[in-house]
Order: C-alpha cells, then structure tokens, then sequence
C-alpha cells in the first residue's frame, strides 16, 4: 500500500513515522509512505496557500487550486482521496478495514477555518476523527493512517484482532496481568482456573458490561444472539442489585 500525505507541516509526522510499529511497517515494505508539503504548489512568491472567503466571514480557506495541483501532481489513476475535515461522518473502525485494503491512498490534511468548497470535485470522501475542532487535519491524517496501517501488519496477532474493540460491535473485556492481587485487587477467579468455556463465557460477559456502562449506542445497533441476550439480562439484574 502506497499513502500520500498533503500537508503544511510535514515535520508532525516525523516522529510518527519514526516509532514502534508505524517504524516497523514501513521498514518491512508494508506500506511506502510519502509526505508532500503543500507549499510547494503554491505559485505565489511567497508561497500562500490560503486566502480569505468571498462574502466575508472569519479566518482563511485552503485554495482549491493549490490543493487540486498537489493532489494531481501526487495521484495515480487508482488513488483514493481523502481530506480531513471536522465536517464529515466520524471515522470508525469498518472505515479502517475499509481502507486498509486499498492499493493507494492519499491524505489532504485540511487547516486553516476550512477549504474552499470546491474540493469536492478532486476529493473521494471526507474523514472526520471525532465530533470536536482541531487546529489541523495532521493529527487525524496520524489518526487514520494508524488505525489501518497496523490492520496491514502481518507482524499483528490475528486473534487480539479478532478479540479487541469494536471488531464484534462490542468493547473490548478487561484485562489483566500479573501480580495477581495489587493493592487489595484480585484478578476474577475465573481467569485463572485454566476453564476456556468458563472463561469465554465470562470475557464476553463482561464485553458486553462495559458496551452497556459507555457505549449503550453500539448495543442497540448490534443483533445479540440468544447468549448475548441472556447474558446482558444477567448484567441489568447485577448493575441493578449493585446500585
Ligand atoms: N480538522 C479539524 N478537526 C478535525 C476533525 N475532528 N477530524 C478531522 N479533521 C479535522
């Protein structure tokens, strides 16, 4: 896989792209990465990127002539264009695997008050992270090129893929390691008595405890099968025997 990042500050991706995992995905060829500065399309002396709206209004927009000769210039006929804007359907994971298993990817990373409008005609989707305002699309770009850059690892254990957060539309269960007691905490009995049904039973159980302690929305958007349901009936009567 080939990602393309379009920015005005390239230098927040270094580190990013220098560390842990992110590092080793791209030494073992997994995914080449190449990270444009958008000022280089400029055609002004001094190099703007940005100007102020027609009809008024405050701050600057990203050009959308500067932004279509980047993105030409670094396209191939089968890239898939994304620009990262507060103004679009939060990520998720099913976007993640989604992209993940594109052959080319590139990455406008959106600043400034906004973009010119026009974008849309040069762009494939807009990618939110979260419904909040950041000063820049770099974070996000990080944020996405993150959460389907590990999917691509073939270093990545198939099972904890399997197991963790929001792959089954639930939470991921706690966990835990050793010590087994820390401060007058045990570890659940359960975990430790070597049972694998018992312990199943139990992780998904508690899988589902947290999906209906902070994320109720996933639950009503998931079709529980009979364990599941009777399962979540025995954690109402618990959560509501605790309170
Ligand atoms: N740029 C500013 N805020 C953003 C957000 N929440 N997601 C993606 N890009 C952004």
């Amino acid at each position: 896989m080939k990602i393309t990042v379009l920015t005005l500050f390239k230098e927040q991706f270094d580190s990013f792209l220098n560390t842990s995992i992110i590092k080793r995905i791209i030494e073992k060829g997994l995914v080449e990465v190449k990270v444009v500065d958008i000022r280089d399309y400029s055609l002004d002396v001094h190099r703007h990127v940005d100007d102020t709206p027609y009809g008024g209004g405050a701050g600057m927009l990203m050009k959308v002539d500067v932004l279509d000769r980047a993105i030409k210039d670094n396209r191939s006929p089968n890239s898939y264009v994304l620009l990262t804007s507060p103004k679009a359907k939060p990520f998720i994971q099913e976007d993640a695997y989604r992209l993940s298993k594109m052959d080319d990817i590139v990455i406008i990373c959106g600043h400034y008050e906004g973009v010119d409008a026009r974008i849309d005609k040069y762009i494939d989707e807009n990618i939110s992270i979260g419904d909040y305002v950041l000063t820049g699309g770099e974070l996000a770009a990080m944020v996405v090129m993150d959460s389907l850059m590990r999917l691509i690892d073939d270093g990545i254990n198939a099972d904890s893929l399997k197991e963790e957060s929001y792959t089954n539309g639930l939470l991921e269960y706690p966990q835990y390691t050793r010590p087994y007691e820390y401060d007058g905490q045990e570890v659940p009995f359960v975990l430790t008595n070597g049972n694998h049904e018992e312990i199943r039973k139990y992780n998904l159980k508690m899988s589902l405890r947290d999906t209906y302690l902070y994320r109720k929305d996933l639950l009503d958007k998931k079709e529980l099968n009979d364990e599941e349901k009777e399962l979540l009936k025995e954690i109402i009567n618990e959560l509501k025997q605790e309170n």
